[in-house]
């Protein structure tokens, strides 16, 4: 039998589908695990696939757990790549999606705008810190940098000025695109492109001590007066190892940018939502930014959506009646209406009382774990911010791909635990909904691992 079937027309249009042998699919999916079958067709992200070809196939999410094709129960203790904020599967913002869906999935955002977006762009601007006044949407966390730079750039362009150059933070990270990678900290991530990548200036991190040295180097670009802007993932660079700088840095780095009139891009893409215990570490400052990114935590994690938010000031450079100064960019998915319902049903949950107990008592159980294992000899650092705690050892080798990251990686996941280290440095970053006992849970678990490391 031919698998290919004339079925019914639609408004006189044949339609030819493609029926598969169903039999034959079906046989081999009781046959083999999604894991098994993964192996055959996926080529998975920031994975040696020839050194790690197996991946775990998780059928379901429930709170802070993924269960898996076996039955495992993990505790997501690192939030599914630091999305996740309300847990998995959460029901309220699958009945939201539901709903929207049924109402109207997509449509494109040039010419046409919907409920929404709309709603959402007003309540972000009512929570962000600063005097946001527009809200830009794309689809992850390197769009919604990219698109930061290409304002901040295009912003001095169009008002006639030569500033072009931008600065970051040693070992900052800001995405995967090229623009982001342009800006993140030359490493492993960005060799294979490096001769590709615009120059950046890049200062150096403010760790404790050195406070001064990176404003000084700031400073000393600032006074050459071509700045366009300043880039920084604020108080806390993630994938750098979870390194933490304080808050009067900060705002001393955004007090030079205004002296020197540089524009200021804060990327919030993993800050946001809560994660250093205000809703934004920017909260934790006076200063305010000219343009925030965020994405990971707007959606609660169930959806990828970027956004860049923007005061006037920045909006007004590019309204003229001159087409060539309008923004050129989009994405196919800009604004997806079922995304931002998502991210509404997410930003709801997010302002419930219940959510910022949560998070206190994150902090808290965090702060007090931190005392009782300082101290600990295979500790080199202990550092807490918000509800993010990181543990670094003593290692000799400490780069992301380390042998100690793939020990660790897998001590835990033996435990029903999924922490990804970065290198030699374990962190937390939990899921709000985590109780405290899952959490007593891990801290056992990484007290085991010290024994253990350093025995
Ligand atoms: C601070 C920061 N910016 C940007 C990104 C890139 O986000 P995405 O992976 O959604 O492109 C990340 C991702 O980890 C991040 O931590």
């Amino acid at each position: 039998m031919s698998i290919f079937q004339r079925s019914p027309t639609v408004n006189n249009l044949p339609i030819t589908t493609v029926k598969p042998p169903l039999l034959f699919y079906t046989f081999a999916a009781i046959m083999a695990t999604i894991s098994e079958r993964d192996r055959k067709v996926m080529w998975h992200p920031y994975t040696p696939m020839k050194l790690w070809p197996e991946a775990i196939g998780i059928v379901r999410g429930e709170g802070a757990y993924l269960i898996d094709e076996s039955g495992n129960r993990y505790i997501d203790a690192i939030s599914s790549w630091w999305v996740t904020i309300h847990g998995h599967s959460h029901p309220y913002i699958a009945q939201k999606v539901y709903e929207q869906m049924n109402t109207l999935e997509h449509c494109m955002f040039a010419g046409f705008t919907h409920e929404p977006a709309v709603t959402l762009a007003e309540k972000l601007l009512q929570i962000l810190p600063g005097d946001m006044s527009k809200i830009f949407y794309s689809d992850n966390g390197s769009t919604a940098v990219e698109v930061a730079l290409k304002m901040a750039l295009q912003y001095w362009g169009n008002k006639g000025v030569n500033k072009r150059r931008i600065i970051a933070i040693e070992n900052a990270y800001h995405g995967d695109t090229f623009g982001a990678m342009a800006v993140s900290g030359r490493s492993v991530f960005t060799n294979a492109f490096a001769d590709l990548l615009f120059d950046v200036a890049f200062i150096p991190f403010p760790e404790s001590g050195n406070e001064a040295q990176s404003l000084a180097a700031l400073e000393g670009m600032l006074q050459q007066g071509d700045v366009a802007a300043f880039i920084a993932e604020p108080l806390i660079q993630g994938s750098a190892g979870m390194c933490m700088y304080t808050p009067d840095t900060l705002n001393r780095y955004f007090e030079l940018c205004r002296q020197y009139d540089a524009l200021i891009i804060v990327d919030e893409v993993m800050t946001g939502f809560g994660r250093t215990g205000p809703l934004f570490a920017c909260d934790a400052i006076t200063e305010k930014p000219d343009m925030i990114c965020l994405s990971k935590g707007l959606t609660g994690g169930t959806m990828a959506m970027g956004v860049t938010a923007t005061t006037q000031n920045i909006f007004d450079a590019f309204y003229d009646d001159d087409r060539n100064k309008m923004l050129y960019h989009g994405h196919s998915f800009t604004a997806n209406a079922t995304t931002c319902a998502t991210a509404l049903a997410s930003m709801e949950l997010l302002l419930k009382d219940e959510c910022t107990e949560s998070r206190k008592s994150i902090v808290e159980a965090h702060t007090i774990f931190a005392h009782s294992i300082s101290g600990h000899p295979a500790i080199q650092d202990i550092r807490q911010t918000g509800t993010i705690i990181a543990i670094e050892l003593k290692a000799e080798k400490t780069e992301y791909h380390s042998n100690i990251r793939d020990t660790i990686y897998r001590f835990f996941l033996d435990r029903n635990i999924i922490l990804r280290p970065l290198g030699n440095i374990i962190y937390i970053l939990p899921p709000y909904c985590i109780t405290n006992d899952e959490l007593t849970y891990i801290y056992n678990a990484i007290q085991e691992f010290l024994e253990e490391y350093s025995s």
